[in-house]
C-alpha cells in the first residue's frame, strides 16, 4: 500500500510564554519578530513548502492576535493602494492564506504540549499529521525541515520526528531518543525520555520541535496522563507507541534556533538579518565595531 502524502499540519501555539515576560503579557510569544517576521510565519512558510493544505493552530485565550494576523487587514490594504504602496502590498500578501485552510481550536487550559495536540483531535481525523512548535526556529531555506521529513515518510511510513545532537548537559531541557539502527541521518526510535534527569540519557539526540505522527498518538492522549511538570507530554504519548509503529528520527541539517528562549531569539535576528541584503551590511558593521 502507497503511503499517502500529509496533509493537515497542527501548530500549538497555546503556552504561555512566560521566558518572555512582560513581552508576553499582552502579545503572543508566536508573534514575537525574527528581523520583520512573526515566528509563526516562518513555521506556516516551512509547512507550506511541505505540501501541508491545513493548518490547525491550537491557541488560547489572549492569542487572538494570531488569528488578525492571517485575516485580511481590509483598511490597511486600500491606505496602502490609496498610496500606491506596492511593494508593502506584496508583503502582506504574502501572509494571507486562503480561506478554509486555516482552522483555530482553543487549548482552554495550559495542561501541554501534549493536551494541545489532543485539542486538535476532530480537525485532524484518522490520518497522519504534523507538529511544528514555532518557537523552535529551523533554518534550512534551500531544505526546510519539514518538507525534508515529509519526503522520509513517504519512504518510511510510521511517526518521524526531527533531532539534533546537543550537549551532554542540555539533555535534561529536551526529549531524548533511545537509539535504534543508524543509516546516515535516519536513526529508528527504540524510546524517547522527556526531560531526563543529567547523567541519565540515553543519548544525545534531543527532539526539537517537527513531528509527523500516526493518528494513534491522539488515542494515547485521551487517556489524559500527566507527565514531567505535571503536563500531558507529548513525548510520553508517543514513547508508548514505539513498537507497535515504525518511529525514526531524522536528523536536520541546518540551523536551529530556540526562540522560545531570549537568547536563541537574539541570536536568530542577528543570524537571520547577517543573511538580509537590506539590513545586514548594517548589522555586520555594528558588530564589527564592538570588541567582545
Ligand atoms: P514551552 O515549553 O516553550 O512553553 O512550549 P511556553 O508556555 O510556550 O513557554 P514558557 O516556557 O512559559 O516560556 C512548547 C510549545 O508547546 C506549546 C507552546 O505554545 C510551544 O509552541 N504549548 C505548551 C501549548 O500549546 N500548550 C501548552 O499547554 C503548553
Amino acid at each position: 500500500m502507497s503511503i499517502k502524502s500529509v496533509k493537515t499540519a497542527v501548530f500549538p501555539v497555546g503556552g504561555q510564554g512566560t521566558r518572555f515576560l512582560p513581552a508576553t503579557k499582552a502579545m503572543p510569544k508566536e508573534m514575537l519578530p525574527v528581523v520583520d517576521k512573526p515566528l509563526l510565519q516562518y513555521a506556516v512558510d516551512e509547512a507550506l513548502a511541505a505540501g501541508i493544505e491545513r493548518l490547525v493552530f491550537v491557541t488560547a485565550r489572549g492569542k487572538g492576535a494570531l488569528e488578525d494576523y492571517f485575516d485580511v487587514a481590509r483598511e490597511l490594504v486600500d491606505s496602502l493602494k490609496a498610496k500606491g504602496k506596492t511593494a508593502e502590498l506584496a508583503v502582506l500578501e504574502a501572509t494571507q492564506i486562503e480561506p478554509g485552510r486555516m482552522v483555530f481550536v482553543r487549548q482552554q487550559e495550559p495542561a501541554g504540549l501534549g493536551h494541545a495536540v489532543w485539542c486538535a483531535r476532530h480537525v485532524v481525523g484518522r490520518e497522519a499529521f504534523a507538529v511544528l512548535l514555532p518557537d523552535e526556529l529551523l533554518w534550512n531555506p534551500a531544505n526546510p525541515a519539514l518538507k525534508e521529513m515529509h519526503e522520509a515518510y513517504l519512504q518510511l511510513g510510521g511517526n518521524i520526528i526531527s533531532v539534533l545532537e546537543v550537549p551532554d548537559e542540555h539533555t535534561h531541557r529536551y526529549g531524548i531518543v533511545s537509539p535504534g539502527a543508524v543509516d546516515g541521518l535516519i536513526t529508528e526510535v527504540k524510546g524517547l525520555v522527556e526531560k531526563p534527569q543529567q547523567g541519565t540519557a540515553p543519548s544525545r539526540l534531543a527532539a526539537i520541535g517537527r513531528y509527523i505522527l500516526q493518528p494513534e498518538v491522539i488515542d494515547v492522549l485521551a487517556a489524559g496522563k500527566r507527565g514531567a511538570g505535571n503536563e500531558i507530554q507529548l513525548t510520553d504519548a508517543m514513547a508508548e507507541m514505539i513498537g507497535q509503529q515504525p518511529f525514526h528520527a531524522l536528523t536536520f541539517t541546518g540551523t536551529r534556533f530556540d526562540c522560545g528562549d531570549k537568547a536563541g531569539h537574539v541570536t536568530a535576528n542577528i543570524a537571520l538579518a547577517l543573511e538580509r541584503d537590506d539590513v545586514g551590511p548594517a548589522v555586520r558593521e555594528w558588530l564589527r565595531s564592538q570588541k567582545f
